[in-house]
């Protein structure tokens, strides 16, 4: 008698569900057949577009995995600019610093995709038109360094702008207002300040090797590196 009622109630539960109650209906389905593992397969966190693994979706993975390639990157530089041939402390921390914020926003993307029910694919690449980029070489002098990140601060920056355009493209397949309000938040802003302060550093330094005429070039990167190293 008791699993005759529980039957019936299971399908009035199962009719009474609409379309839109997926997890609800899982439930229901199961509790009909008398089944002791529980499926649920949509019971999870992925809501409007991001579960058809649309465009947003997998552009968030790619801008993880951009972020950690440029974290290792500027990783390389750091440690070019700490051996004892090049001895230059100020760079050395400047990449140190910038490799330190890739590596925080990879952790902060990689949560923030699994937050929204998704899995971490480190092999996922954008389908946005790669930029021309040549194999990444850490052998630069100092204003070439500075003119290598301001470039890739750059691209990191263009890059949340192409998902903050495909998250809020009024298309019923695109639409993200959460991705892109958190892009707007977490890197948006923050992106625009390091921008600054790389191109002027750049300026800087530029000012300081041409202020003597390339007559003491050593002196001239000397005394920025000092300066470097009191304001970054
Ligand atoms: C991860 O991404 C790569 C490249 O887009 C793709 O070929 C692969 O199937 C993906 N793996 C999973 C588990 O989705
Ligand atoms: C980068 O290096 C790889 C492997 O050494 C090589 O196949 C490729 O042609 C290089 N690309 C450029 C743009 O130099």
């Amino acid at each position: 008698m008791k699993a005759i009622i529980s039957a019936v109630m299971c399908l009035l539960a199962a009719t009474g569900a609409f379309a839109a109650d997926a997890c609800y209906q899982d439930v229901s389905l199961d509790c009909g057949q008398a089944s002791t593992s529980l499926a649920l397969p949509r019971c999870n966190a992925v809501y409007g577009e991001y579960g058809r693994h649309g465009n947003v979706a997998t552009e968030m993975q790619a801008y993880a995995n951009l972020h950690l390639e440029r974290s290792y990157e500027y990783l390389l530089s750091a440690a070019y600019f700490n051996n004892y041939q090049t001895n230059r402390a100020g760079f050395s921390k400047l990449f140190k610093k910038l490799s330190d914020q890739a590596w925080e926003k990879t952790i902060e993307l990689i949560k923030h995709v699994t937050m929204r029910g998704d899995e971490m694919n480190f092999s996922q690449r954008s389908t946005q038109k790669p930029v021309e980029r040549k194999n990444y070489t850490v052998e630069l002098h100092e204003l070439e360094s500075l003119a290598k990140a301001l470039d890739t601060q750059k691209e990191l920056a263009e890059r949340a702008f192409y998902i903050h355009r495909e998250a809020t493209r009024n298309s019923q397949h695109l639409h993200d207002p959460e991705i892109a309000q958190y892009l707007e938040e977490e890197f948006i802003e923050d992106q625009s300040k390091t921008i600054r302060e790389i191109a002027g550093h750049t300026t800087d330094l530029k000012r300081f090797i041409t202020a003597n005429n390339g007559q003491d070039l050593s002196l001239a990167l000397y005394l920025f590196d000092e300066y470097l190293q009191k304001t970054v």
